[in-house]
């Protein structure tokens, strides 16, 4: 079968990168989707079995890192479009080891976009008719840590008078400030795709989203690992005062923006992208157990004693909280899902779901938390 054109989209096997790999597969039969993805801890293909066969949908295992390789692989498929999702996701991670951030995030990023440069500039940024575009998944992360002004949240607080707990959002102009060596590898990378845009002219955006949660997310994040400990009644690790603000939006509305935004977005633009909905750690925590309890048929609440307050996070941002006006504004993007509606969705899909929870959650994971936290 003929398709009108071919794209890559990295780090598919991954949480979101999978809700967008499946999210193409479906909705563009005539396009044909390469997922390039290492399998790292993070990757898994368990996450895409729906799909697997699909014609339009071929798995490459790669290393973005590995420039001769995904250099050939956009040659070889007259590739014209990368959407960018591979990376190395967990902060605490990278606070262990931030070599492998740095090697990825950075020197990964960098590679591919010497790679579609090296096919694309020639062709005149043009490959089979199809205007080229890459398109680099960013995070909010990048912009550091806003104060946390209103502690107790002002739930009256309207879009534009601030959020809940603060004054003030991240725009598309506020200025990097990365705290973690995470943050500051994936800054790094939002900057690279800049100069690419600037330098050569090639086609290319960012977006920095918020916290997403929602189906096949690693075990090591707040949201899953916390309805998996909660399911079997263990400690539930919160750091520092769970005080910390964050802003979720549910996954699939993030691939919704993606998809959007790849097919209509303009080049050399950055978009920030979020729901608008902030929660302090411990209250979403306390959200989570009721409603684990009530899915479970425990008593709402009763597990409330697993809540074990734990030394901080190094360097711990205080609060994210995204202004995503200009996707809305620009594009008619909006968050599809009620909080509720999502976490009710989410508790529910992984309590339904307890194989691939079990199949993830190695040996070598759960090791990993005991030396960092003991519990
Ligand atoms: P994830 O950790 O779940 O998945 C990352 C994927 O990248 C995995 O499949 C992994 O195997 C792959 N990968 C890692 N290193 C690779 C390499 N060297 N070569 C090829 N593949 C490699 O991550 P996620 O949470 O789905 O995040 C995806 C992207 O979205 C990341 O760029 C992240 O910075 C960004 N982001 C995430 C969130 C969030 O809340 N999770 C929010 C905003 C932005
Ligand atoms: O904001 C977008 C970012 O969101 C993404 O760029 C990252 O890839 C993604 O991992 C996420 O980063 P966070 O650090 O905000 O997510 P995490 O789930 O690790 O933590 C959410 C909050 O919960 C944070 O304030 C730390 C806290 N936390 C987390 C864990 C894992 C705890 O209190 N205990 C925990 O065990």
């Amino acid at each position: 079968m003929g398709f009108d054109r071919t794209l890559i989209i990295t780090g598919g096997a991954g949480f979101i990168g999978s809700h967008v790999v499946r999210l193409f597969v479906t909705k563009y039969p005539g396009t044909r989707i390469i997922n390039l993805d290492k399998l790292t801890y993070a990757g898994n293909l368990a996450n895409l079995k729906d799909i697997e066969g699909k014609p339009n949908y071929t798995f490459v295992k790669a290393d973005i890192c590995d420039y001769e390789t995904v250099r050939g692989l956009v040659r070889d498929n007259n590739v014209s479009g990368i959407i960018h999702l591979a990376a190395e996701s967990h902060v605490d991670r990278s606070i262990v080891d931030p070599f492998t951030f740095a090697r990825t995030n950075v020197m990964g990023t960098l590679s591919l976009l010497q790679a579609a440069r090296d096919y694309w500039e020639p062709a005149g940024w043009e490959i089979g008719g199809k205007p080229c575009r890459f398109y680099h998944i960013s995070t909010d992360e990048v912009y550091g840590a806003l104060e946390l002004t209103r502690p107790e949240g002002d739930p009256s607080a309207g879009e534009s008078g601030g959020g809940p707990f603060g004054d003030d959002f991240f725009t598309e102009e506020t200025k990097y400030r990365p705290h973690s060596p995470y943050s500051a590898a994936k800054a790094s990378s939002d900057h690279f795709v800049r100069a690419y845009h600037d330098t050569y002219g090639m086609p290319a955006l960012v977006t920095n989203c918020s916290n997403n949660y929602g189906p096949y997310q690693f075990p090591e994040k707040l949201i899953p690992l916390f309805i998996n400990n909660i399911r079997y009644r263990r400690p539930l690790p919160v750091y520092g005062k769970g005080e910390n603000v964050r802003d979720w939006l549910y996954v699939e509305d993030h691939a919704r923006a993606i998809d959007l935004i790849f097919h209509n977005g303009r080049d050399g633009e950055t978009y920030n992208i979020g729901g608008f909905n902030e929660w302090k750690n411990i209250d979403l925590i306390k959200v989570l157990i009721r409603t684990v309890d009530r899915v479970l048929g425990r008593p709402e609440g009763a597990d409330e004693d697993l809540i074990t307050f734990v030394t901080d996070r190094k360097g711990h941002d205080m609060r994210y909280a995204i202004d995503s006006t200009k996707l809305k504004e620009e594009l008619g993007w909006e968050p599809s899902l009620q909080f509720e509606e999502g976490i009710e969705k989410t508790v529910r899909w992984y309590l339904d779901n307890q194989d691939w929870l079990d199949n993830v959650t190695s040996g070598d994971y759960m090791s990993y938390y005991e030396k960092m936290y003991g519990v």
